[in-house]
């Protein structure tokens, strides 16, 4: 089939080459001139494992091709994917400029039969936004053709994103129409071999689903962030207590993992985006706003730990910061706990000396002024006369260090760690200080 996508970005460009990679033939369109022209000399430009690999082979094979002329891709694709950003507004709502924008062009170019696929996170009723958009685009031209809207929203996890959509665990088609319905089990039918999972609903049951899984996974986090808080005022251990809840099958051992809070592009505003909509709607949402402040005071949790360790005399000290990314194995700091910290940090007057496997230059480009940032290419130089070593991303290279240079090297011995990657008592054992979140042996 014929597939165009507008936005190349984390979930565009992986759709992408893995539609390609089955067979469809797929045209990627986006307004950013260098992406394009990096793709189709084989720079990716994300970090997403087995995704480089994917795009070059699919682009050399002919079946992905990249453009910025959106004419050309609204011509190509008999459907038509809308992968842009839906950044949050400053109430918290989802801006739908570029995905309105999307529905424009797609009306000012179409000549036959389209059918829009919106794969953004959208909030509830967007589908209908599209298709008012498409129409009034197509009347001012004085076109009669017919075209449907579907929500069809993405569930990958950036880090594991090639996977994900490889195998997906679902795939939601929000759509009234049986014929769409037909089209799109058409398309996702290689991804569908191994048992169903294909889930047919209306759009908005659809467009909704997406805010509901995110909401719960962030309240997972929130929850035992708060149950950590409580733990160390108690004297007990969060990890204990997380394994013990973890074996009662109805809770799980997935995503109860305490932590110095959630970041990345999708749940601190997909959850603001849901409180919104429910207000508009008239509901005043509970759940979700403690989802949030807990969220927000925990991201302060370990410049808390810092500054009562040395008694808030932090100006002057330096910090060794292993992990930037908002989580392993992707470069997106996008709300990541890091730049909470680090800025706290650098309002305190400390210095900061950040190592990261993949998003050092992401971090360089929105840091390039700051004084206080030193980005260095080891762990272990991280480490050179800083006073203490914090840790705020769980990357594997972070979960079994050589903790005599880490003794040898730090100013103060003490290691406040935001993922609970070390073991209390091993750390006393070492002569190392040891923070921890929700653990009661500080
Ligand atoms: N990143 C994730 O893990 C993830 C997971 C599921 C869903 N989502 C949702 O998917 C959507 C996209 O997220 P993302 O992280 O891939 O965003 P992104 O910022 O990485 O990429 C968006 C891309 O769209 C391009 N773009 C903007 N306007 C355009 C236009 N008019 N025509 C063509 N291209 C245009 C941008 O240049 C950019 O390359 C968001 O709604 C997000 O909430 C993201």
């Amino acid at each position: 089939m014929k597939v165009t996508i507008f936005g190349t970005g984390y979930v565009g460009l992986v759709q992408a080459a893995v539609l390609a990679d089955v067979g469809h033939e797929v045209c990627c369109v986006d307004v950013d001139e260098a992406k394009v022209e990096g793709l189709k000399n084989g720079v990716i430009p994300i970090y997403e494992p087995g995704l480089e690999n994917l795009v070059v082979e699919n682009f050399r094979e002919g079946r992905l091709v990249f453009t910025t002329d959106a004419q050309a891709g609204v011509n190509f694709g008999q459907i038509i994917f809308i992968a842009v950003g839906t950044p949050p507004e400053e109430d918290g709502s989802a801006d739908l400029q570029y995905v309105l924008a999307v529905a424009a062009t797609v009306a000012e170019h179409m000549n036959e039969s389209k059918i829009l696929v919106d794969k953004s996170t959208v909030p509830v009723g967007t589908a209908n936004k599209v298709r008012a958009a498409v129409k009034e685009g197509l009347d001012k031209r004085g076109a009669d053709l017919d075209f449907d809207v579907v929500s069809n929203p993405e569930f990958l996890k950036e880090g594991a994103a090639v996977n994900d959509c490889k195998r997906p665990d679902r795939i939601i088609i929000g759509t009234e129409s049986e014929e769409t319905e037909k089209v799109m089990r058409e398309l996702y039918q290689p991804f569908n071999r191994n048992h169903e999972k294909i889930i047919v609903m209306d759009t908005r049951s659809a467009e909704m689903t997406k805010y509901a899984a995110n909401c719960m996974l962030a309240t997972k986090i929130s929850f035992m962030n708060e149950m950590a808080n409580i733990a160390e005022r108690v004297g007990a251990d969060i990890e204990h207590v997380r394994q013990g809840i973890g074996s009662d099958p109805r809770i799980g051992f997935q995503f109860i993992y305490p932590g110095c809070g959630y970041g990345g592009s999708c749940f601190p505003k997909d959850i603001n985006a849901l409180i919104h909509t429910a207000a508009e709607n008239g509901y005043r949402t509970e759940i979700l706003n403690a989802v949030d402040s807990v969220n927000t005071r925990q991201k302060q949790k370990l410049f808390e730990y810092i500054s009562s360790y040395f008694n808030k005399n932090i100006s002057g000290k330096t910090f060794a910061l292993w992990g930037l990314a908002f989580k392993p194995n992707t470069d997106d700091v996008r709300d990541a706990s890091s730049r909470v910290l680090m800025e706290s940090l650098w309002a305190a007057g400390a210095s900061v000396r950040a190592f990261d496997p993949e998003a050092m230059d992401e971090i360089g480009s929105i840091y390039e002024k700051e004084p206080g940032l030193t980005l260095v290419k080891t762990k272990e130089e991280a480490l050179k006369g800083a006073d203490a070593l914090v840790v705020c991303t769980e990357w594997p290279t972070f979960k079994a260090p050589d903790f005599e240079i880490i003794g040898r090297e730090l100013k103060a011995k003490v290691i406040f760690d935001g993922r609970n990657l070390y073991d209390p008592a091993a750390m006393k054992e070492k002569g190392l200080t040891y923070y921890g979140i929700g653990r009661s042996s500080k």
